[in-house]
C-alpha cells in the first residue's frame, strides 16, 4: 500500500465495500514511531520523547448497531472474523482480533456505547520491528469509533483506552508512549511527553532543514512484548520505586541517584535498572534543552550514551542492534541508539546528509559479514497523528 493518502484511502474503502457489501462510513489513519529518547520510562512515570512515522495504519470503518463486530485485515490471510460485543472477554483471543477487538472492549467497559463495527484494516508499519504497529492499529480503531459514536474523546483518552485494551485484553504490561505518540504527535514535531499526567510539548524536528537525517535500521529480529522480559524489566522497576519508598521511579531525582543507589545495598540487578530509568529521564531532558537551543547535533552523544545504558544496565539490546550502533558510529554518525522496547526492533541513527549513503553501506556490509539477516533502512521524518482521511 502505498500514494497519497487520498489513493489509499480510497482503495481501503473499495476493499471495505467488496467485503461488507456497502461503503464505510468513513476511512481513517493513525501512524507507528520512532522514539528519539526515553525508553523503558513510560510506565515509571518519566519522560519519553517519540515521534510519527509515516507509515499508517489505515481502517475503514461502518458502525452497526447490533452487537456486531466484524474485522477483517489486507494484511492477514483469512475471511472476516465475525465477534459479539457483549461477548468480549479479555485474554480469549491470541490472534491479531484481539487489538481492534480490545479497544471495542476497553470503550464499552469505560461506559461509551459503542454497538459494533463492521472494520477492514491495512497497514505499512513493519510488524514486530518496535515502530508500534499495534498502538497505530488500536489507535486508529479507537479514533474510527470515537468519530462515529460521538464519544467526544481526546487523544490522549483514546490513548489511555488503547493502553488498557493492550494491557488486559491482550495482555501485554506495556506503557502510555506508543498510544499517545500515535494519537497525538504532529507532523515536523517529535513529542515531548510527561508520561504521568500525559502533558505534552511538541517539539520541532527538521533535520533537513540542518543538512542531517534520523536513519531506522529494521534488524528483522522479531520482538514480542507478552512474552516475558518486558514484564519482568518493569516488575523489577516497580520493585526498585518499593523499595525506594516512591510512587514510581519518575520520583528519584537525578541528583539524589547516588545516594538511592547506596540505599538499594546488595539489590544488583533493581540497581542497574533503577540507574538506567533515573538517567534516561536525564537525558530527555536534556534533548529537550539541547533542541529548544537550536543545538541539534549536539543529541548525537546523548542518544549513544542512551544506548550503552539501555545495553549495559537495562540489558535489553541484541548483537545486532548492537552491531548497528557500533557500526553506524564507526562510518561517521552523530548519534545511534535502539529504539523501542528492545530484544530486536529496530535503531536509529542520526547523521550528516552527505553520510547517509556510506553509514548504510557500512550497516549492511557489517550484517552481511556478521551473517545476520539483512536489515531494512529507511529515512524517517516525522508524520502526523492519527487523523480521519475521508
Ligand atoms: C514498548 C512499549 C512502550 C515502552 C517502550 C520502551 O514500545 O509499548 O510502552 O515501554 O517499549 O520505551
Amino acid at each position: 500500500m502505498s500514494g497519497s493518502s487520498e489513493t489509499v484511502a480510497r482503495s481501503v474503502a473499495e476493499r471495505f465495500e467488496q467485503l461488507y457489501g456497502a461503503a464505510p462510513d468513513g476511512v481513517w489513519a493513525a501512524p507507528g514511531r520512532v522514539n528519539l529518547i526515553g525508553e523503558h520510562t513510560d510506565y515509571n512515570d518519566g519522560f519519553v520523547m517519540p515521534f510519527a512515522l509515516p507509515h499508517t495504519a489505515v481502517a475503514a470503518v461502518a458502525r452497526r448497531d447490533d452487537g456486531v463486530l466484524r474485522l477483517h485485515s489486507a494484511d492477514v490471510e483469512g475471511p472476516v472474523v465475525e465477534l459479539r460485543t457483549d461477548a468480549l472477554a479479555p485474554g480469549s483471543d491470541k490472534r491479531w482480533t484481539a487489538y481492534p477487538a480490545g479497544v471495542l472492549w476497553a470503550l464499552r467497559e469505560a461506559g461509551h456505547a459503542v454497538t459494533g463495527a463492521d472494520i477492514h484494516l491495512a497497514s505499512t508499519v513493519p510488524a514486530g520491528a518496535g515502530l508500534s504497529s499495534s498502538a497505530a492499529l488500536e489507535v486508529v480503531v479507537a479514533l474510527a469509533l470515537n468519530d462515529l459514536f460521538g464519544l467526544g474523546l481526546r487523544g490522549w483518552q483514546l490513548a489511555r483506552l488503547c493502553q488498557r485494551a493492550e494491557n488486559v485484553y491482550v495482555g501485554a504490561p506495556v506503557g502510555i508512549m506508543d498510544q499517545t505518540a500515535s494519537a497525538c504527535c504532529e507532523a515536523g514535531h517529535a513529542l515531548f511527553l510527561d508520561t504521568r499526567d500525559l502533558s505534552q510539548r511538541q517539539i520541532p524536528f527538521d533535520l533537513a532543514a540542518e543538512g542531517m537525517r534520523l536513519l531506522v535500521v529494521d534488524t528483522r529480529v522479531k520482538h514480542s512484548h507478552s512474552e516475558g522480559e518486558y514484564g519482568k524489566r518493569r516488575a523489577g522497576c516497580e520493585k526498585g520505586a518499593a523499595l525506594l519508598g516512591v510512587d514510581a521511579l519518575r520520583d528519584v531525582r537525578y541528583e539524589e541517584l547516588d545516594a538511592a543507589l547506596r540505599r538499594l545495598g546488595d539489590e544488583e540487578e533493581v540497581r542497574r535498572l533503577v540507574r538506567h530509568v533515573v538517567t534516561e529521564d536525564e537525558r530527555v531532558e536534556r534533548v529537550v534543552a539541547l533542541l529548544e537551543s537550536g543545538d541539534t547535533r549536539a543529541i548525537g552523544p546523548v542518544l549513544v550514551e542512551g544506548h550503552a545504558s539501555l545495553r549495559d544496565d537495562f540489558r535489553i539490546s541484541c548483537p545486532e542492534l548492537d552491531l548497528v550502533v557500533d557500526t553506524a558510529l564507526g562510518a561517521g554518525a552523530l548519534g545511534a541508539r535502539m529504539t523501542g522496547g528492545g530484544f530486536g526492533g529496530s535503531a536509529i541513527v542520526l547523521a550528516e546528509e552527505t553520510d547517509v549513503p556510506a553509514i548504510t553501506k557500512a550497516v549492511e556490509e557489517a550484517f552481511a559479514a556478521a551473517g545476520f539477516k539483512a536489515p531494512r533502512v529507511f529515512e524517517a521524518v516525522p508524520g502526523a497523528g492519527a487523523r480521519r482521511l475521508r
